[in-house]
């Protein structure tokens, strides 16, 4: 009888234990993209609380191929030879955007692929501004549509604020040119000129650029039109190119 009733304690025990266990592991995905983001702010890779705010309200979790573990500040394969940026780009681009990301603005999204800084960039113009994604294989297209469709961001995509285009980025998208934001998400031999055309006096571009070394490279168009152009940083991107030399591997 004893026996037993040890037994028990002990089975009541495990099974409390494994709940625990449990609920640290599987915590609600909304809770761990708020610690990938509070991670960000204390390594002060987030510094605003807009930007903040808009990747709380933007589960990575939504847009990471299933299995990947989607809050390691990390990036991860989606196909085609392609990557979901780790977290820390993201942070870093939306930073250095932010003042050009201001509702009823203009953004163009070259590389678009999962579609997540898309969508972070369509809530922050809001249903005033333009939102245009641009990428270059159109699985990814549609795939980073149904993403988008599960957020917050998805009243913009049906109200055409947002969209999502099959192109070449290389050329820009000049439909809803000129741009106050232009983000580039894939590096680039050179600036491709139609990029810098399409943004507007006061526009920012922020654009990887490189071969072997790459630099995030900030290209701001000045009110007389002429551009100034800084190194942010060094960065390892995708390079930004045809589909088949991306599809053949580089
Ligand atoms: C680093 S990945 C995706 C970045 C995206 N910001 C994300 O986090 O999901 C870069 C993307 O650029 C795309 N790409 C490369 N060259 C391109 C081109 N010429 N035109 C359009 N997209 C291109 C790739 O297919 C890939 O999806």
């Amino acid at each position: 009888m004893q026996v037993t009733k040890w037994i028990n304690v002990l089975s009541l025990s495990s099974i409390l234990f494994y709940v625990c266990i449990q609920q640290v592991w599987s915590g609600s995905s909304l809770n761990k993209n708020k610690g990938l983001v509070d991670h960000l702010q204390s390594f002060g890779i987030i510094q605003s609380k807009k930007v903040a705010e808009v990747m709380e309200t933007v589960d990575r979790g939504l847009f990471v191929p299933d299995g990947s573990p989607a809050y390691l500040d990390s990036p991860m394969q989606i196909g085609f030879k392609a990557t979901i940026s780790a977290p820390h780009m993201h942070a870093t681009c939306l930073q250095l955007l932010e003042d050009n990301l201001q509702p009823g603005m203009h953004a163009l999204d070259v590389g678009s692929g999962t579609g997540y800084l898309t969508a972070c960039f369509a809530l922050m113009v809001g249903s005033h501004g333009r939102t245009i994604g641009v990428e270059h294989i159109p699985e990814l297209v549609s795939t980073s549509i149904k993403n988008i469709e599960k957020t917050a961001a998805a009243p913009l995509l049906k109200d055409g604020s947002l969209a999502l285009h099959v192109g070449d980025g290389r050329k820009g998208w000049p439909e809803y040119a000129p741009y106050d934001a232009i983000h580039v998400g894939a590096a680039a031999p050179e600036i491709p000129q139609p990029l810098i055309d399409q943004l507007k006096p006061g526009g920012r571009l922020v654009i990887p650029v490189g071969t072997i070394s790459q630099d995030l490279k900030v290209v701001d168009k000045n009110l007389d039109g002429s551009v100034t152009i800084r190194s942010e940083t060094s960065v390892r991107y995708v390079p930004l190119t045809d589909r088949e030399t991306q599809l053949r591997g580089y």
